[in-house]
């Protein structure tokens, strides 16, 4: 079990008031808050160790190279890649999946193609796909969920076909919780000679990720959900694809030579990481994937699936309430509509309580047209909640609900 007062103490802005309430967190699906070993490392760096990487001979500058190379590691175990180079630092998942979408694209995708996405993937697994099939001349097809909000495998299967080059899915739905079957995804797509890209931005706190396992060809997720800094994220890519696919963004660290004659590029992982990198950033990301590790993955599922339960069983004892995601297999994150009640108006009185959760589209459009709703309350649990932050949203929500 986890020591959840010791898990709390970790978090600084646990401690702190909003609207003189004590605050109750519970929108780390949009941005997780920072453990106190990656602010740390943040104000470490921003105090004493600024200079740039793999740029000088100087001693800060070396010893920023080195940190910055651990964190590459960190990761590669975190997500057992084979290869370190096969980890690329890029500013978030939205970043790692343009990167592909315009990359792979240039490379590998003809007219005709078909992109494979599903109706539940947040816009930054649609539209990077929806300007690189423009330009391409390719198709973005859907892949139907039902309505539980889980995957149609059989519809899925019938997509599935010698034009379709890349099928692209979130691992878990940032909206709905769903946690799909990716690997069994992954060698369907693999049957038909497709790649396969995986959106992990939700699932990377949640649950152990292992890319050998899964198979996928690409991967991408964020710091800044996984208790780390903003402004960072990986995208990993399988090495011999990294390798025919041309660079992104041109600039220094990526080049091997460069002449006006015809420019040379770096090898792998700096041909994808061109400029000046998030230094410090990247550097705390390694405190976070530690942090995440010194946890332990069965107790943080069995500690997010006993609030999941919890919170699920609660909320349905409000009257009108429907929840949007009854997948089987779902992570702690509860999206929910109320009978004429508009959850921006629901959202605004929770937060005058010190209850933080979003409301709106979350960024997945296609999937409200789905559920026919405009928007939903999106109350997402992570690591440092407890029952406590689950009976102050019902009380909060109850409170609000006789003022509405
Ligand atoms: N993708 C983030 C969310 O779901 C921002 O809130």
């Amino acid at each position: 079990m986890l020591e959840l007062a010791q898990i709390r103490s970790d978090f600084p802005a646990l401690s702190q008031k909003v609207h003189g309430k004590d605050l109750v967190y519970l929108d780390s699906a949009a941005s997780a808050l920072k453990a106190a070993p990656v602010i740390k490392a943040l104000h470490q760096h921003y105090k004493k160790e600024t200079a740039n990487v793999h740029r000088g001979v100087h001693f800060l500058s070396e010893q920023g190279t080195r940190k910055y190379e651990a964190t590459r590691l960190a990761v590669q175990r975190f997500i057992n890649a084979k290869h370190d180079h096969e980890v690329i630092f890029t500013k978030g998942t939205t970043d790692s999946l343009n990167l592909v979408a315009f990359s792979f694209g240039e490379k590998f995708i003809a007219p005709g193609d078909e992109i494979l996405i599903s109706t539940m993937e947040h816009h930054s697994n649609i539209v990077p796909w929806q300007l690189m099939a423009e330009r391409r001349g390719a198709l973005v097809k859907e892949i139907p969920i039902n309505d539980a909000g889980e995957i149609d495998l059989e519809a899925y299967k019938k997509l599935l076909n010698p034009k379709v080059k890349l099928v692209s899915l979130c691992h878990i739905s940032n909206t709905l919780g769903t946690i799909n079957p990716i690997k069994e995804m992954t060698t369907m797509a693999h049957e038909i000679g497709a790649k396969f890209c995986v959106d992990a931005a939700q699932s990377a706190p949640h649950m152990k990720i292992d890319v050998q396992d899964l198979d996928c060809d690409f991967l991408a997720f964020s710091g800044h959900k996984i208790y780390g800094p903003t402004g960072v994220g990986i995208l990993y890519g399988k090495e011999e694809l990294l390798n025919q696919m041309p660079p992104y963004q041109g600039g220094g660290a990526m080049i091997e030579k460069v002449s006006f004659t015809g420019t040379t590029y770096n090898h792998l992982p700096e041909k994808f990481e061109a400029g000046t990198p998030a230094i410090a950033e990247v550097i705390a990301l390694k405190d976070a994937v530690e942090y995440i590790e010194s946890l332990g993955w069965d107790d943080i599922h069995q500690q997010e699936q006993e609030l999941l339960e919890y919170a699920t069983k609660k909320l349905l004892e409000i009257e009108g309430l429907k929840i949007i995601g009854t997948a089987k297999e779902k992570t702690s994150v509860i999206s929910f509509v109320i009978k004429d009640v508009h959850p921006h108006d629901l959202g605004t009185l929770l937060d005058q309580q010190g209850v933080a959760v979003r409301t709106g589209h979350h960024c997945t459009q296609p999937l409200m047209e789905r559920f026919n709703v405009n928007a939903t309350v999106r109350a997402s649990f992570s690591v440092y909640n407890n029952k406590e932050d689950v009976d102050a949203l019902m009380a909060a929500l109850n409170k609000s609900l006789k003022l509405l």
